[in-house]
């Protein structure tokens, strides 16, 4: 079985192999690939679930206007799943130009971006996958007071209806095969998790620090138990690849990078040293203090490492993308063996 696997756990990401088939020769090159997480991977999950609305200038950057996703632009995701999928003939007719991504311009490219599970308007299409992520989850299971009760046990069980019903489906002949993945998509797709950030957000506001470190052993086991589920990933092997690394060393070191600002909010209200104001949440317009005041972009994100406040913006998003495929903040490391090169704007 080949299965694949991308995590980024708290502060890890983490890349599925086969068995055996270790991931120092990890090809990208899948047919399908399946998400789960939080903010930083949903690409409209909270919106279709109808939990909240995304104003302008959300998306400004890529989409042209509000996309489901709490950024500018692209995520990590958005990145990765382009780059992974086996049905995306274009990069490789790019690769030999040997250009770099930012200037080939991945938006003129037919990009695959994953769709919401919850989506079930315009057209999803789960050909090439699906993705379970909802802004706000955490791994450990939702209290009355999260912000999304789709935990990541949650997600998974979202994932096994998602597959009986796609097998259902099949097994009804071809009229739905170009919206549903074959049946061994699913042992030879990519699987992806960015989750853990809102369990050790969520605790900071009511415990200490030290109390915050004791409780994740807890949120790990909770997130492995999850990934056992079934034993249905027997047969893969998997690769953390640290993404806490790569964020920390962007912020620490922004300008080497090409930024101007590394902790300041392109998208808030109140201006430097932070820009943000949790009661003015980008592209809100709110009473405060008896003053009608609005949460606007900035000029140019691509300046800005963060977007809103909590999210990163479609320029560190790429920044992470890109280091996560040197393959060196990987456990096992890799070397990704794609026919196209990346390079940094840098
Ligand atoms: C910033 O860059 C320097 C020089 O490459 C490096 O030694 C340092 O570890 C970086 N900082 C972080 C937090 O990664």
């Amino acid at each position: 079985m080949r299965l694949s696997v991308v995590l980024l756990a708290v502060s890890l990401l983490c890349l599925y192999g086969s068995g055996g088939r270790v991931a120092a020769s990890t090809d990208f090159n899948f047919p399908a690939v399946f998400n789960f997480g939080d903010s930083n991977s949903d690409t409209g999950g909270r919106v279709a679930a109808g939990f909240e609305s995304i104003f302008p200038p959300y998306g400004s950057t890529f989409f042209g206007g509000p996309a489901g996703r709490f950024c500018d632009g692209r995520l990590i995701l958005d990145y990765l799943s382009a780059l992974a999928s086996r049905s995306h003939s274009l990069v490789l007719v790019l690769s030999f130009l040997n250009s770099p991504v930012s200037t080939i311009k991945l938006e003129a490219m037919d990009m695959p971006l994953l769709n919401a599970y919850l989506d079930s308007l315009g057209t999803p299409n789960f050909r090439t996958g699906v993705n379970f992520a909802q802004a706000g989850c955490s791994i450990t299971p939702a209290k009355p007071t999260s912000v999304s009760p789709f935990s990541f046990g949650l997600q998974v069980k979202q994932f096994f209806a998602f597959k009986d019903k796609v097998i259902k489906l099949l097994s009804k002949g071809d009229m739905y095969r170009q919206y549903i993945p074959q049946e061994d998509y699913f042992s030879e797709g990519l699987y992806m998790f960015d989750i853990g950030q809102n369990d050790l957000a969520g605790e900071f506001y009511s415990k200490t620090e030290e109390q915050v470190i004791a409780s994740i052993p807890t949120i790990l086991l909770e997130f492995e138990t999850g990934l056992k589920l079934r034993g249905e990933f027997a047969g893969a092997s998997i690769t953390y690849v640290d993404i806490h690394t790569i964020k920390y060393n962007l912020i620490a070191n922004y300008s080497r990078y090409g930024f101007e600002h590394a902790t300041q909010a392109c998208c808030g209200y109140g201006g430097p040293p932070l820009n943000y104001d949790g009661n003015v949440p980008c592209g809100h317009t709110v009473s405060l203090n008896g003053k009608l005041v609005t949460a606007k972009g900035c000029s140019d994100s691509t300046e800005f490492v963060n977007w809103d406040g909590i999210h990163y913006t479609e320029a560190s998003n790429f920044h992470v993308a890109s280091q996560i495929l040197t393959g060196k903040y990987s456990d096992p490391p890799f070397v990704v063996k794609m026919p196209f090169v990346i390079k940094p704007r840098f």
